[in-house]
């Protein structure tokens, strides 16, 4: 049996620097860095939705698409590492025309009517809409009426508003421990489910601590008790907790 061990060659590897061009502007970087890190750090703003600083980056909602000088095809920002001589374009007609079509299609497959959502003002689907220039849908809607959950004491799960961007998923799992959240099913089928699709009242591990309700980026996840564009979301937490963990 062969074990596995870290080589110190390995680790320089990892901290090696490169250099890249993000929109003509030359970059260095860790190669261990994403695409999105790099912007970020140089203020090249990259859309994002399903991305979270301070959880494991899924690359799911495709929002932070960006196109790679030599290649057709684009590439999640959030999930993809930078390399030597990697040349990013963050901002194309082409980009513009899919993340516009990306939301829309988010737009289609739910019901976001935002006139009548506690999160309205505050929701991050309806402000990348308005960011892409989303003033109608050209699509037909799919969506059926969904249900809402509101078995939990505290909190209410409202399907008609979810995403998918797995953000309570991850935090649940990743810095909370409880695991109170998959998703199950395929496609258009596709829901978050508690506890292997119980009631989320009825969870034996959820521990009420909010952190899914406050980093959810619409109003799918809320508080009981808040009306109309009354829900005020506190995603600050994340960050802090990230840094306090690692600061010890
Ligand atoms: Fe990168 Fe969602 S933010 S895929």
């Amino acid at each position: 049996m062969t074990t596995m061990t870290a080589s110190p060659s390995s680790a320089a590897h990892d901290i090696q620097v490169v250099t890249l061009k993000i929109d003509d502007q030359e970059v260095s970087a860790s190669r261990n860095q994403t695409i999105l890190q790099v912007a970020a750090e140089n203020q090249i703003e990259i859309p994002t939705l399903c991305f979270m600083p301070g959880l494991k980056p899924m690359g799911s909602c495709r929002i932070c698409l960006v196109e790679l000088a030599g290649s057709p095809r684009l590439f999640a920002a959030c999930v993809t590492r930078v390399s030597e001589g990697m040349t990013v374009i963050t901002d194309s007609p082409r980009l513009r025309k899919y993340r516009k079509q990306i939301v829309e299609l988010l737009f289609v497959e739910r019901n976001h009517v935002c006139s009548v959502c506690v999160s309205n003002g505050r929701c991050e689907l309806q402000a990348l809409a308005v960011k892409l220039g989303i003033t109608h849908i050209t699509q037909p809607y799919r969506y059926d009426k969904m249900v809402v959950d509101s078995s939990h004491d505290l909190f209410r799960l409202d399907h008609n508003r979810c995403v998918l961007c797995t953000r309570c998923v991850r935090v649940c799992d990743q810095i909370e421990g409880a695991h109170v959240w998959d998703v199950a099913g395929r496609g258009i089928d596709c829901r978050i489910t508690a506890d292997l699709n119980l009631p989320w009242g009825d969870s034996d591990v959820c521990t009420s601590c909010g952190k899914c309700v406050h980093i959810c980026p619409t109003g799918a996840l809320t508080e009981k008790g808040t009306a109309v564009a009354e829900m005020r979301k506190q995603p600050d937490f994340l960050p802090y907790l990230t840094i306090m963990r690692e600061n010890h």
